[in-house]
């Protein structure tokens, strides 16, 4: 159960996280341990845990940094970034993680966009990306360097040495805001999703009735914190949870993978297909089922899991993995496969109690409706008013606005339920690319490309990829004298990778003459992605010629 802060004070994710933990028998237990890519472990009990998040968040208020200010995280998995979300959210700041991987340009878009005081980092991220940044940062005061010293910043050594190590957590009211969360758009720059503190119920929720986590269990999420699904079932939910979680510090192998579940002896797993699909390479006879034991439940998220892969965890693992479905507006898993009912392969499950989500259509004049028919295909819609969702897209209350429609929150996915009320996704209703797991927003991409003084026009899409689900293929149009060979190729993607950087920049560039636009001069790129694929072009009546 949640407790709220003492005396009535409201309620706080880093309260129910840690310090409550941290004041009662929990505080000897481990939160997080930390396996690096040499098998070197670092561990951080509950109550080791409220001590170095209190100093974060006594280091904040004495930079001046105030309640809903923005606290900016870029980092890889190490203790550091976990100790600053949640000292952040002590302090009452709001906490918004950003993936290392991020080149410079999305790196600005987002610190920008968020208005950053302060930003926790390493000296590697800070001399590479963020050091040039700072002229076009003036807001952003306070950088935090975890791992060096460098001039201008504040080494995280003796941050938290000069701090006291307890913080009374001020009276918190829960639609306080707390994380902020940059997800893409087909048509603009990121969005930026608020939530808020009474988020926590669901986080609650959803780790005790769908991740199913008990007391004793060893949790482990292999998402990276720089994404939504990190941050919530990567750090918050877990502690909340009270249970003990491994990170992953080093980079994705499918062999180190597969030993630290049967060695650790993980009992929960939160996962990808895009992880799974890699790990369904590993030579057969590599993976044991008797070293998966201890493991009890499988979950997945972020992309569509296919029934091939549901039959390899059955097969190899001897357990069923069970698909989530949530996004970063909905702020906690809304329909899931949850223990105890029976999987259909392919399917995402059901809402979970106290969701409510339906089939929509649009009807005259842009009004939305129920659809009725069991097995019709339309948008995912959610009944407003759960407590993880959104409150605002941060300075774009239009954009807002726009996801809301008839009582019903417009999630731009399309489903069908079967006559049971199993959901099954179809696809998503814009252009947004999965790559990984990880959203891309087409639009971004095709912004940078137009900045590069050869190119004339660009169309971002998504190919359909054995491994990542999609990749980002660019198409672009060249200015007239630059030729269409393999240097100028060479040239963009280099380009790309060095403002955007590896997770976003486009894999594949073609060049051709011209990119299809509607007479609004919208890409249309369900054009480029027919021709891609060769699939049905569908309706072209509004093409610009
Ligand atoms: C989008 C949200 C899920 C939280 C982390 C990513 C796609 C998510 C599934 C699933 C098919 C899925 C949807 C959704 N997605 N889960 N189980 N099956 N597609 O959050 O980056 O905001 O992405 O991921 O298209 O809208 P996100």
């Amino acid at each position: 159960m949640l407790s709220g802060l003492p005396g009535g004070a409201g309620v706080n994710i880093a309260h129910e996280a840690v310090d409550r933990h941290a004041a009662g028998p929990l505080q000897h237990r481990t939160a997080f341990r930390w396996i690096g890519e040499s098998g070197d472990v670092q561990e951080l009990t509950y109550g080791r845990l409220a001590a170095l998040t209190s100093r974060f968040a006594n280091g904040l208020a004495a930079l001046g940094i105030e309640r809903g200010d923005r606290v900016f995280a870029c980092a890889d998995r190490i203790p550091e970034l976990y100790i600053a979300a949640i000292g952040a959210l002590k302090h009452g700041a709001v906490f918004c993680p950003l993936f290392s991987a991020f080149g410079p340009e999305p790196l600005y878009q987002r610190l920008e966009r968020g208005d950053a005081r302060a930003l926790l980092t390493t000296g590697r991220i800070y001399r590479r990306k963020i050091a040039p940044l700072l002229p076009r940062l003036p807001r952003l005061q306070h950088v935090i360097l975890a791992d060096a010293a460098a001039e201008g910043t504040i080494a995280y050594p003796r941050f938290l040495d000069a701090a006291p190590d307890v913080y009374t957590i001020a009276p918190t009211d829960p639609e306080d805001p707390a994380l902020l969360h940059f997800t893409s758009g087909t048509s603009g720059m990121p969005k930026g999703a608020l939530h808020v503190h009474g988020a926590v119920v669901a986080h609650y929720a959803t780790g005790a009735h769908v991740l199913d986590l008990r007391d004793g269990d060893l949790f482990w999420c292999t998402a990276d914190p720089g994404w939504v699904t990190g941050t919530i079932y990567g750090l918050i939910t877990p502690l909340v949870m009270g249970v003990t979680s491994i990170i992953d510090a080093g980079p994705f192998d499918a062999v180190r993978w597969m030993r630290l579940l049967s060695e650790q002896g993980v009992t929960v797993w939160y996962t990808s297909p895009s992880a799974i699909r890699r790990l369904m390479r590993l030579p057969p006879g590599a993976v044991r089922k008797e070293d998966f034991r201890r493991l009890r439940h499988i979950l997945s998220v972020g992309e569509p899991l296919p029934p091939d892969a549901v039959a390899w965890g059955r097969e190899v693992l001897d357990r069923t993995i069970h698909d989530t479905w949530w996004q970063t507006e909905t702020g906690a898993i809304m329909v899931a496969n949850v223990p105890g009912r029976p999987v259909r392969p392919g399917s995402m499950g059901m809402p979970i109690p106290g969701v409510t989500a339906t089939v929509l259509q649009e009807g005259e004049a842009g009004a939305v409706g129920v659809v009725q028919d069991p097995e019709t295909a339309g948008e995912l819609g959610l009944a407003v008013g759960w407590p993880s969702m959104f409150r605002a897209y941060l300075g774009e209350p239009e954009r807002y606005e726009r996801c809301f429609s008839g009582g019903w929150y417009r999630s731009g996915d399309l489903v069908r339920r079967d006559a049971d009320g199993y959901f099954w996704f179809v696809g998503r209703k814009d252009d947004i690319i999965k790559t990984s797991g990880q959203m891309v927003g087409p639009f971004e991409v095709e912004r940078l490309l137009l900045s590069h003084p050869s190119v004339a026009d660009a169309g971002v899409i998504g190919k359909p990829d054995a491994m990542l689900g999609e990749s980002v293929k660019a198409f672009v149009v060249l200015k007239s004298g630059i030729r269409p060979d393999d240097e100028s190729r060479r040239e963009l993607i280099a380009f790309s990778r060095k403002n955007l950087g590896a997770a976003i920049a486009p894999r594949e560039i073609e060049f051709i003459s011209s990119i299809p636009r509607n007479r609004a001069g919208k890409v249309m790129r369900r054009l480029l992605k027919a021709r891609e694929t060769g699939g049905a072009a569908g309706d072209t009546s509004t093409l610009a010629e």
